[in-house]
């Protein structure tokens, strides 16, 4: 997928994956064990505020592989190499590939459980399969330089809406009015991508839909509720579960708006990912894929794209106040490669390697989501020996 690459950056820089095969009895030869509390295992080691604080020390004191305990009985595997990242997670990963279960993530896309209608919470089984495929040509890295005429319109009217925003307030600017501007890109390049529908104007009421449904997914995933801890309780009847009856509330407002979504990308005109989906799940299988199934794995990418590149951006702006010297060379380079009659093209990128440089440093330096997603492993193994 086109979104390999930050995948993998962040995934590089420390992964997190919830271990369900039970207790280990042992410690890893050539590890030292964790000091361990009772009830909160090892929680007191990573103040909550900055649960990441303590990785490095772990990785110091237990190699590339470090196994605190949530609540003193879930091991959580930290995996904090690139060798380890990529032994696990490619070369195994018919081990590694599934996610720790979510119930709330299941309830709000009505869905049994691993069977989540969004990709990123679904088993991986011949479904997940058949649905990567019919992502493939338009989030696939191959498909990616179809869309950069796209991105290079939206980084147009990003650097107008910046500079008029600027011009307006000469005294300074707001944290949330330039996150507004490069949220209304980002959405703008998801939005035509997946369904030809281009946002011009931070204004629109469909961003605001799609903003409000965004929020209150991030909030459930950051905010497991009873039912992820316990369960069974996702089997109540309606009239029993207020869990049920809002997840119920929620899932109809999402199909409301992604089956909006996926008709508009029907009916537009000209190619987008909509379009191109339907007619790969038609080559891939004799079965009807149902539309409510494409138009929430087409959803995901709102999921995934809305919140993340605009927040890494934000670190950007910040890179640049503390070190404005970078910033003065990269004006240099793009001066003497570009010149000042026109923007920056994809094109010009070979010879842009200190810019490319930045964004890869800005990646590495503050990740925004330095724990990747956790991943299950779903049988006991050895690294290292
Ligand atoms: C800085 C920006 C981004 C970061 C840090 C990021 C991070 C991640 C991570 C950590 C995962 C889970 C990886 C795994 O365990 O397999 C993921 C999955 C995903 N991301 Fe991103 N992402 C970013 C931007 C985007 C954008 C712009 C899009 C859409 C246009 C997107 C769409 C997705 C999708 C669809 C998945 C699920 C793939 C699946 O079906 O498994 N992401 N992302």
């Amino acid at each position: 997928m086109a979104v390999i690459s930050p995948i993998w950056t962040s995934v590089a820089v420390g992964l997190l994956t919830v271990l369900y095969v039970g207790m280990r009895k042992e410690t890893p030869r050539g590890t030292k064990s964790l000091l361990k509390i009772p009830l909160i295992g090892d929680l007191h080691k990573s103040p909550v505020g900055k649960p990441l604080e303590n990785w490095d020390a772990w990785v110091e004191a237990n190699g590339p592989i470090a196994v605190p305990k949530l609540f003193g009985i879930i091991p959580i595997v930290v995996l904090n190499s690139l060798e380890a990242v990529t032994e696990l997670f490619s070369r195994r990963s018919q081990w590694y590939s599934n996610r720790p279960p979510s119930v709330s993530m299941e309830m709000i896309t009505d869905a049994k459980p691993g069977q989540s209608k969004f990709t990123l919470m679904h088993d991986y089984d011949d479904h997940l399969k058949l649905h990567h495929r019919v992502l493939a040509p338009s989030l696939g890295a191959t498909a990616a330089p179809n869309y950069q005429p796209l991105m290079e319109l939206e980084s147009t009217q990003l650097l107008f809406d910046l500079c008029n925003v600027v011009a307006e307030f000469p005294e300074g600017i707001s944290t949330a009015a330039v996150y507004s501007l490069l949220e209304r890109a980002q959405s703008s390049v998801i939005l035509a991508l997946h369904y030809g529908l281009r946002i011009p104007r931070f204004e629109e009421k469909i961003l605001h839909e799609v903003i409000d449904v965004q929020t209150q997914i991030t909030h459930m995933a950051a905010n497991p509720g009873l039912p992820d801890m316990f369960p069974p309780l996702r089997h109540l009847p309606l009239f029993l579960s207020p869990w049920k009856r809002s997840a119920d509330k929620f899932y109809a407002t999402q199909v409301d708006l992604y089956m909006r979504l996926f008709e508009h990308g029907k009916e537009s005109a000209g190619w987008n990912a909509t379009k191109q989906a339907i007619e790969t799940s038609r080559r891939h299988t004799t079965d009807r894929v149902p539309d409510i199934d494409l138009a929430f794995t087409l959803a995901t990418s709102i999921q995934g794209g809305m919140e993340t590149s605009p927040r890494q951006l934000m670190w950007l702006f910040i890179a640049a106040l503390h070190r404005p010297s970078f910033m003065k060379k990269a004006h240099t380079i793009l001066d003497g490669v570009v010149g000042r009659d026109r923007l920056p093209r994809f094109s010009d990128r070979p010879k842009l390697m200190f810019v490319d440089a930045i964004t890869h440093e800005l990646l590495r330096w503050r990740p925004i989501s330095p724990g990747s997603i956790p991943r299950r492993a779903d049988k006991d193994d050895e690294f290292g020996g």
